[in-house]
């Protein structure tokens, strides 16, 4: 008999071909680019075995009960999995597989490239080219903040955390700065020196957030800690919206407490068009694409799918979370 399976969005085909051709599940999916509903989503997992979802998707005991006791494995198209509730899933024994590793150099790509459009004021840019603005070659126009000779500090050196350190070192970073809970042996290799969140905020030109969501990291960057930052320093955040107290931020962008920011994720997302933080010329926002190249969703796709099905029959899941 086969199983059931649930998927909350169209997936990459990669995902679909593999779940096909394994022949043990029915797939019922909520065939759509856009979210789907709570209430739908309630309906389509009833008597799921599996579910496969995205990070959009919010898995609360209420998603848990509705599913039922057949549900025996959860699969989560993303590397974060702040969007489900771990302590349930876990009192009901099911699985969950999740996927790390493989967007690691996608995301730490874009993080990058946030950084230095940020700091070099690319948006800005582009849109005086369009609108006119530009006048001339100015002197005094458009100047920006480089990486070479600056100190760089990332909160939270894991793979990704870690994947940016590499990428930036080549621009002739001076020192590299790191905080999180523990000191890494492998930061040597980018020279990562571990020091408190408030050196590393306070000394740090740059500072990317690229640590996970949790009770400990969520709103950390606040008032306080955007006080602690140089006038001159630019502020990029890759990990998850809710780390950033987003009004604090406002208020530190426009005050000029702290020259810019590059965000690849907000709270709520999307962001509503007429948030104060798109007024801002200092801010930029992109809709969530860390890891959006073709192939790295490709092959999200297809872990996602391995995942799912490792679950679902009790063999190697190549990815599963542990907790
Ligand atoms: C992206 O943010 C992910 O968690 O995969
Ligand atoms: C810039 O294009 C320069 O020549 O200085």
């Amino acid at each position: 008999k086969l199983m059931k399976v649930f998927l909350t969005r169209r997936i990459p085909p990669e995902g679909m071909k593999i779940l096909s051709a394994a022949g043990v599940c029915e797939v019922s999916q909520w065939d759509s680019d856009e979210p789907v509903q709570r209430a739908d989503l309630l309906k389509g997992v009833q008597g799921a075995h599996g579910l496969l979802c995205l990070l959009s998707d919010k898995i609360d005991a209420e998603v848990l009960d509705a599913a039922g006791p057949n549900l025996k494995v959860i699969s989560t198209l993303s590397v974060g999995y702040d969007h489900l509730a771990i302590d349930e899933i876990k009192k009901r024994g099911i699985l969950v597989g999740y996927t790390p590793d493989v967007l690691t150099d996608a995301t730490a790509e874009l993080t990058v490239a946030l950084l230095l459009a940020t700091a070099r004021r690319l948006p800005e840019g582009v849109e005086e080219v369009k609108n006119g603005g530009w006048s001339s070659w100015k002197p005094l126009w458009l100047c920006g903040y480089g990486l070479s000779g600056s100190t760089v500090g990332v909160i939270g050196l894991g793979r990704i955390g870690m994947a940016i350190a590499r990428r930036v070192m080549p621009f002739v970073v001076k020192r590299l700065l790191y905080s999180g809970r523990t000191a890494k042996d492998y930061a040597a290799e980018v020279n990562g020196e571990y020091v408190p969140l408030d050196t590393l905020v306070s000394e740090s030109d740059f500072i990317v957030v690229s640590c996970s969501l949790t009770p400990e990291t969520q709103g950390m960057c606040d008032k306080a800690f955007f006080s602690k930052m140089k006038n001159t320093g630019v502020f990029v955040n890759s990990s998850r919206g809710t780390v950033v107290n987003q009004e604090d931020l406002y208020e530190a962008l426009s005050s000029g407490q702290i020259a810019s920011a590059g965000l690849d994720v907000t709270t709520p997302e999307p962001l509503p068009t007429n948030h104060p933080l798109l007024t801002l010329k200092n801010c930029v926002v992109l809709p969530h694409i860390g890891s959006a190249t073709y192939s790295t969703r490709g092959i999200m796709g297809a872990l996602s799918a391995q995942n799912l099905l490792g679950g679902l029959q009790g063999t190697d899941m190549p990815s599963e979370l542990t907790f």
